[in-house]
C-alpha cells in the first residue's frame, strides 16, 4: 500500500510502498478515503517546531482522516448494535490515544490524560491507504457526514471544544486567527446565533473565506482598526466571548484589550514559546482564560456530529473551508499549499 512517511530524522517525507498494517487486539483496520493536512504535519515535514521531538522514524504521518472499516480485530465487540462496530462503517478517528490508568483517565476525563499519544505523531497515521487504530478511538459517522466532512472532524472538534466553555447565543464574539479552525469557529458561532462575529488575521484570502462562512466583520490587523469595526457594529463595551486561534502573542493581546469585563476567552492557538501578557488587564477585567487541547472524549464528538447532522447550512459552511484537494502522488504540492498560510483546509484523496 501507499504511505506518506517520515523515513529519517530530517526535513522531508517519502511516499513509500509498504505492507498493509496487521490489525491487533482491540483494534480495527480502516481503508483511508480522505485525510486533512494541518500545521503539525507541516512542522513534521520541515522537522521544526515542537512536533519532531516525539516522532521516531520511520513512521507514517496523518491524524485527520476518514475512511471505511475493513477489518475488526480480536477483542472488539463486533455487530450491528448502536455501539458496535462492523466492516463497512464510515468512521472518523479521535487522534489522541489515552493511557486509561492516570487519575484523569480513571475519572472519565480522558481528554486530560497525562500520557496522551497521537496517531500520526507517535504511531503510524492516516496518510496511507490503510491504517490500524484502537477501536475505542473510532467514531462512527451518520449518513449525513460524508468522507470529506468526516476528515474535518479533528479540527472541527478543536473548534467545538473551544466553543464549549463559551456562551455564544446573542453575544458579541471575537476570534483571532482565520486559519481553518478559526473559520470553523465562525461557522459554529453563526450556528449558535451570536449577535456579531468578528475575526482577525492578516491574510486576505483567509479573511474572505471567513466572511463567506458568516463573519460580520473580517479585520486585517495590519491595516484596519478593530475599534472602528466595533463602533460600526454597535459593540459598545467590548466582546463577550473570545477565541484565540492564531497562536500569535498579538492574538491574545487583541482579545485581552477588546473583551468586556467578565468575558471568557478560549485559548487553542499554540504559541511558539513564552511571551509577555498584560496580566493587569486580565485581572482588572476579571477575564477567564481557558486552555483547550484536542477534543473532549467524547462529548465534543457528540456535539460536533449532532450539530452537523441537523444543519445542512453548517455542513456546507464547514465544507467551504476546504480549498484544495490532491492525490497522494501530489503530496509535495499539497504540503506547499498548506505551508503557504493562505489556503483553507488541504485534503489528500486516498481514493485517487
Ligand atoms: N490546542 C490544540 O489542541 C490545537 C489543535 C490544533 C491546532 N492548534 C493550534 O491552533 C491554531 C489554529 O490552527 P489552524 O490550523 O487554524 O492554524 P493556522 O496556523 O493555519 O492559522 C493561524 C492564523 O492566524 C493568523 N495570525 C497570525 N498572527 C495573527 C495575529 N496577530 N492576529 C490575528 N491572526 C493572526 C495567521 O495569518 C493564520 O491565518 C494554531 O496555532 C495551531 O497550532 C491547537
Ligand atoms: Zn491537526
Ligand atoms: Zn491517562
Amino acid at each position: 500500500m501507499r504511505a506518506l512517511r517520515k523515513t529519517a530524522p530530517a526535513p522531508g517525507l517519502e511516499l513509500c510502498e509498504i505492507p498493509e498494517p496487521v490489525v491487533g487486539y482491540g483494534e480495527v483496520k480502516i481503508r483511508v478515503q480522505r485525510a486533512g493536512l494541518c500545521g503539525t504535519d507541516v512542522h513534521l515535514y520541515n522537522w521544526d517546531g515542537g512536533a519532531p521531538g516525539s516522532l521516531t522514524p520511520p513512521q507514517t504521518l496523518g491524524h485527520e482522516f476518514c475512511g471505511q472499516i475493513v477489518e475488526v480485530g480480536p477483542g472488539v465487540v463486533e455487530g450491528y448494535g448502536p455501539d458496535e462496530l462492523h466492516v463497512g462503517q464510515r468512521v472518523s478517528v479521535e487522534g489522541h490515544i489515552v493511557c486509561g490508568r492516570c487519575r484523569n483517565c480513571r475519572a472519565g476525563r480522558r481528554h486530560m490524560c497525562i500520557r496522551t499519544i497521537g496517531i500520526g505523531v507517535n504511531r503510524d497515521g492516516g496518510f496511507a491507504d490503510y491504517v490500524v487504530v484502537p477501536a475505542r478511538n473510532v467514531w462512527v459517522q451518520p449518513e449525513e457526514i460524508d468522507v470529506e466532512l468526516g476528515a474535518l472532524f479533528d479540527p472541527l472538534g478543536n473548534a467545538v471544544h473551544s466553543c464549549q466553555p463559551l456562551e455564544l447565543t446573542g453575544q458579541d464574539v471575537l476570534i483571532t486567527g482565520a486559519g481553518p479552525i478559526g473559520i470553523m469557529c465562525v461557522a459554529l458561532a453563526k450556528h449558535a446565533g451570536a449577535r456579531n462575529i468578528v475575526i482577525t488575521d492578516m491574510q486576505a484570502d483567509r479573511l474572505e473565506l471567513a466572511r463567506r462562512a458568516g463573519a460580520d466583520a473580517a479585520v486585517d490587523v495590519t491595516t484596519d482598526s478593530l475599534a472602528s469595526v466595533m463602533t460600526a457594529l454597535d459593540i459598545r463595551e467590548g466582546f463577550d466571548a473570545g477565541l484565540e486561534m492564531s497562536g500569535a502573542p498579538g492574538g491574545l493581546s487583541t482579545l485581552i484589550d477588546s473583551c468586556t469585563h467578565g468575558a471568557t476567552i478560549s485559548l487553542l492557538g499554540l504559541p511558539k514559546g513564552p511571551f509577555p501578557v498584560e496580566w493587569g488587564k486580565v485581572i482588572t477585567s476579571m477575564l477567564t482564560i481557558k486552555g483547550i487541547y484536542g477534543r473532549e472524549m467524547f462529548d465534543t464528538w457528540y456535539l460536533a456530529t449532532y450539530m452537523m447532522q441537523t444543519s445542512a447550512r453548517l455542513r456546507e459552511t464547514v465544507r467551504s473551508i476546504i480549498t484544495h484537494r490532491f492525490a497522494p502522488e501530489e503530496w509535495e504540492a499539497a504540503f506547499q499549499v498548506a505551508a503557504s498560510g493562505s489556503a483553507g483546509k488541504v485534503i489528500i484523496d486516498w481514493e485517487r
